[in-house]
């Protein structure tokens, strides 16, 4: 529900908007009689709810983070209370609208509230509210980390500030964040404690030190050679928390930040034990996947932490560093990766608005959603704008929803309407990042501006198509045939790069006759120029592999897929990887860690890849179409995606032996014949 009614906020009066502003608390008592409680909260910032001393709900990171220019957002929260007095008491911090991720100075918190009492009772955001800020949480910023004094609490209570504010206010639309595993530690040596896995979350320390003494916590992905915490590539994120012991058994969890980490260092307790709370959107996951080589079993792990740690709230291209943003060009490369993985066409759908909400005047889609100034500009650029078009068609395309698209397609309309503006006058979409962190393989910016011009043509051709609309339909094809001509004329007899050639096959962009000559320089490329190696950037990788089995190269498919060393997917899984690198080469045995300016150890773009592993060899598509491609090495694959599941096993005479379990109430396709609920079993010969 959206409202744009002027709506009454609160917020602290002392508070200056500044980075590393103090935590305040709100704080309001209430009599009800006995029944269901129910709330409304939300906030520009983050709140932490608490009725009568208890959390009120287990979502972390509420109510999320959006553009703060369109609109805010609130969550809806049912209590039942006895009769009598209550207290709520709602912490607010900067979270994503204020403090180093926003670059803001002027931003002061809000918080919006909503009660309906058992009786009938109702109370806002009025001034019987108090508020303090001379609590334990001295800051609590999302890059910096959190000031704890354990010492403290809210003492000095002061009259809040209420304000009217005119901002659409929206009921949360996607998926909550919540702490969904806790890690224990593989090992702790001395200071440093290694949780053996990369993930996004925070530590929760039990720990004793004198009264008064600060014990500082430091995260970092990776250790140096000398054991301690490699922290270069956080770059200006300090992911530091600091907890001012009480002299007791202390207990501390950070609150409004969170970290991408392995490893802890702890410095300055007597005695401590730390365990690692997991945190992300609370997605149900739906696949499982193994095979006979297990690197390949564990890159499949890894892309999904990658996924996980990657997913707090909206899609980003990093958790660690000061990043951790929308990213849209990482979002497109692993959008049909991500609804393998997980239910998440919610997700997707609320940051879309955000997508949405930060068009330029002209309707280009933005490189980065929810908006943020300092990445502002170079709307429209190609493979990254391209994301307001392309997530919604593989939502849709998982889904089968064709409501994903009736919300889309005035702005995917818009959008190629302002691209096919600039390409009359001349000039293709920029592609201000090329093929972003290609292996020493550029593909030229007009040929990436051009082929991502046709491609959004195209599915919005095909999402015209879904929803009836022939009179788009037929400009869309039209242009994209114009456009795709002026390919031909100008790229097609002038393909270099391995991520040029892939692309020219998937998006349908050579004559008919130009496709196996292609096909088979791709193959060439891999095999002699590269000795059997990827090349391809952010926007090429998830594109490879298809271009090859699809066009009669699946060997090839198969042995890039189980290279093992660089570039290639399994030389970081070799050098004990258990996320996936930014960079093909983010580490080295010759080099050791790559540039730190820009060096992830986890970006989820490479695990695109996971699309072809379950796609083509697994062979699940999601319509529930089966057409697995047995190869490479394997001697068995077994993937499950929604219930539907799949196993094939090499037999002594060379062919394969197919186990299939469709769910019931479904039905699948395999190989042109249809599949009831129950199993199956084939052999195919060789
Ligand atoms: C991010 C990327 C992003 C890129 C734009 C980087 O700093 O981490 O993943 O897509 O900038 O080229």
């Amino acid at each position: 529900m959206s409202s744009s009614r002027i709506q009454a906020w609160l917020y602290d009066p002392v508070s200056t908007g500044k980075k590393l502003s103090p935590v305040t608390c709100f704080r309001r008592s209430f009599e009800s009689g006995r029944g269901l409680l129910r709330l409304k909260v939300g906030a520009l910032g983050l709140f932490d709810c608490r009725l009568d001393g208890e959390r009120i709900t287990d979502s972390l990171f509420t109510p999320g983070w959006c553009d703060y220019r369109k609109r805010a957002e609130y969550h809806c929260f049912e209590r039942p209370v006895p009769a009598g007095p209550h207290t709520l008491e709602i912490l607010l911090g900067g979270g994503w609208y204020s403090g180093h991720i926003a670059g803001k100075e002027d931003r002061v918190p809000m918080l919006w509230i909503e009660a309906a009492l058992p009786d009938g009772g109702r109370f806002g955001a009025d001034s019987r509210w108090e508020c303090s800020s001379d609590g334990p949480l001295l800051y609590s910023d999302i890059y910096m980390g959190e000031s704890c004094d354990l010492t403290w609490k809210w003492t000095v209570w002061r009259p809040v500030g209420v304000k009217k504010l005119e901002l659409p206010l929206e009921a949360f639309s996607g998926i909550p964040v919540r702490c969904c595993a806790v890690l224990k530690p593989v090992s702790v040596t001395g200071t440093i404690v290694d949780f053996g896995q990369n993930l996004t979350g925070r530590e929760r320390l039990r720990f004793h030190a004198p009264l008064g003494t600060k014990v500082v916590i430091r995260h970092a992905e990776m250790l140096n050679p000398d054991g301690s915490l490699y922290t270069e590539n956080l770059r200006g994120a300090k992911a530091e928390n600091t907890v001012v012991a009480t002299g007791g058994e202390d207990f501390y969890e950070p609150d409004f930040t969170f970290h991408g980490f392995r490893y802890l260092e702890v410095r300055g307790a007597d005695r401590f034990e730390a365990e690692a709370a997991v945190i992300h959107t609370d997605f149900t996951e739906h696949l499982s996947f193994r095979c006979s080589n297990p690197l390949l079993t564990k890159l499949a792990e890894n892309i999904r932490w990658g996924w996980l740690d990657n997913a707090l709230d909206v899609p980003t291209d990093c958790p660690q560093r000061d990043e951790r943003v929308g990213w849209t060009g990482d979002a497109q490369v692993f959008v049909r990766a991500a609804h393998y993985l997980t239910d998440c066409s919610r997700f997707f759908r609320r940051w879309l608005k955000d997508v949405r909400a930060a068009r330029d005047e002209d309707g280009l889609f933005p490189i980065v959603a929810p908006w943020l100034e300092r990445f502002g500009g170079s709307a429209g650029t190609a493979g990254w704008a391209d994301a307001g078009v392309i997530c919604p068609w593989t939502v849709y395309e998982f889904t089968g929803d064709t409501s994903v698209l009736e919300e889309n397609y005035a702005a995917m309309l818009r959008f190629n309407a302002a691209r096919w503006n600039q390409f009359r006058q001349g000039h293709v979409p920029p592609a201000r990042f090329g093929d972003w962190l290609n292996a020493d393989d550029d593909t030229p910016k007009e040929f990436l501006g051009t082929a991502f011009l046709i491609r959004s043509l195209d599915l919005t051709a095909r999402a015209a198509q879904v929803l009836g609309d022939e009179e788009n339909r037929l400009i869309l094809e039209y242009r994209e045939r114009m456009a795709r001509n002026f390919f031909r004329t100008n790229y097609q007899n002038d393909l270099h790069s391995q991520t040029a050639m892939a692309l020219a096959l998937r998006f349908r962009l050579l004559d008919d006759d130009r496709r196996q000559t292609v096909a088979d320089a791709l193959d060439r490329h891999v095999r002699e120029a590269r000795g059997m190696h990827l090349s391809t950037g952010f926007l090429g990788t998830p594109h490879l592999l298809h271009a090859l089995s699809e066009n009669g190269h699946a060997d090839t498919a198969w042995a890039l897929l189980e290279q093992t060393t660089c570039p290639s997917w399994l030389f970081p899984v070799l050098h004990g990887a258990t996320t996936v690198w930014e960079r093909w080469n983010s580490w080295t045995p010759e080099s050791g860690f790559g540039d730190p300016g820009m060096n992830s150890f986890n970006h989820y773009a490479y695990g695109a890849v996971l699309d072809w592993i379950i796609g083509v060899a697994a062979g699940i598509r999601p319509d529930f179409t089966l057409d697995p491609h047995p190869g490479g090495s394997l001697e068995f694959l077994e993937a499950e995606y929604r219930g539907l599941s799949v196993r094939w096993e090499k037999m002594p005479s060379g062919g394969y032996r197919y186990f299939v379990s469709v769910p019931e109430g479904c039905e699948a396709r395999f190989r042109g014949a249809s599949l009831p609920p129950g199993k199956h079993e084939f052999e195919i010969g060789n």
